[in-house]
């Protein structure tokens, strides 16, 4: 990605307001033309864990319960990501709720095809495979319009140090700031930004890991790659924090 390596560090250090200007509609650029080109379209039809046969047989219809909430989500993704979109703490798994809804549509899309293919991924490719269309669309319709987790401070000297380079991004090794494109709410900006703010530590580290190593990839696999390989894991560790504090 010559673009971010020669101007962004430029940008930071002579106009640090209005540099995210130029950077973020590159990014728009960058990502919509990584969205033109198609996904893999190919569905396995057979479930891709044993999990997945258990929630076929609840993930038929795109029902609700008599509280109107997904029957899916009720009977599936609950057990892990919480009725309300707020995953336990401590464990592995995501908050979903206040997420994007084409974020979250995309993930399970890329979760379906197997794209989305990092370490802990298959789990989710269990959950995703047997849920049709129109629960997708039910599912992301609900999580997205569940109220986001509140930020907790659990160090502060990390969360002081994580919010440092969240908005100054590192301009020695070329890394953008993260505000950037997730915004300085950490509200994520769609159909292309997630939502980070509140979200669970392990979960941050998990996926900085992944897109560092490569192991996570995307349609626009470029973007988060680039950032993360920039980072030790000591910079992922307060990054995590600080996005939790949010
Ligand atoms: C057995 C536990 C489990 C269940 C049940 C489960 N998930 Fe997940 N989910 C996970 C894990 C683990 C991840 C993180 C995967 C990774 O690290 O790649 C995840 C990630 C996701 C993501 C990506 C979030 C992001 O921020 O990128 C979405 C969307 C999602 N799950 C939706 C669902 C939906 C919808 C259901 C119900 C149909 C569901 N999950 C059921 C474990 C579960
Ligand atoms: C140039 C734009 C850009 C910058 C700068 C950027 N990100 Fe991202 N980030 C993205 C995009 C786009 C995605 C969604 C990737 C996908 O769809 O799989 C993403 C995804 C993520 C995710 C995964 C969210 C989830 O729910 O799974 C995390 C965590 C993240 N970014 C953290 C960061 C941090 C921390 C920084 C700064 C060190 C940063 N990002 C800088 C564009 C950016």
């Amino acid at each position: 990605m010559p673009a971010l390596t020669t101007k962004v560090p430029h940008m930071l250090q002579k106009k640090p307001r209005l540099s995210v200007i130029p950077l973020f509609s590159m990014a728009m650029v960058m990502a919509s033309a990584a969205y033109g080109s198609p996904l893999a379209q190919t569905v396995s039809a057979a479930p891709a864990a044993a999990t997945a046969s258990a929630v076929s047989a609840t993930a038929a219809t795109a029902s609700v319960t008599a509280s109107g909430i997904p029957t899916v989500v009720q009977s599936t993704c609950m057990a892990c990501h919480g009725m309300q979109g707020i995953a336990a703490d401590g464990g592995m798994f995501p908050n979903l709720a206040g997420q994007w809804k084409p974020y979250l549509l995309r993930q399970l899309d890329h979760f379906k095809t197997h794209v989305r293919a990092d370490p802990q991924s298959p789990i989710m490719w269990g959950m995703a495979a047997p849920l049709t269309a129109a629960q997708m669309q039910q599912v992301a319709d609900y999580f997205s319009s569940q109220k986001p987790a509140s930020g907790h401070v659990y160090d502060p000297k990390l969360v002081a140090e994580g919010k440092k380079l969240y908005f100054g991004g590192l301009p020695d090794k070329h890394m953008p700031a993260c505000m950037a494109c997730h915004g300085a709410t950490l509200a994520g900006l769609p159909p292309y930004f997630p939502r980070l703010a509140g979200q669970k530590r392990t979960y941050v580290i998990n996926q900085l890991t992944y897109f560092k190593s490569g192991q996570r990839v995307a349609t626009h696999k470029g973007i988060m790659q680039y950032v993360a390989s920039r980072l030790n894991p000591k910079q992922i560790t307060a990054l995590a924090a600080y996005i939790r504090s949010r």
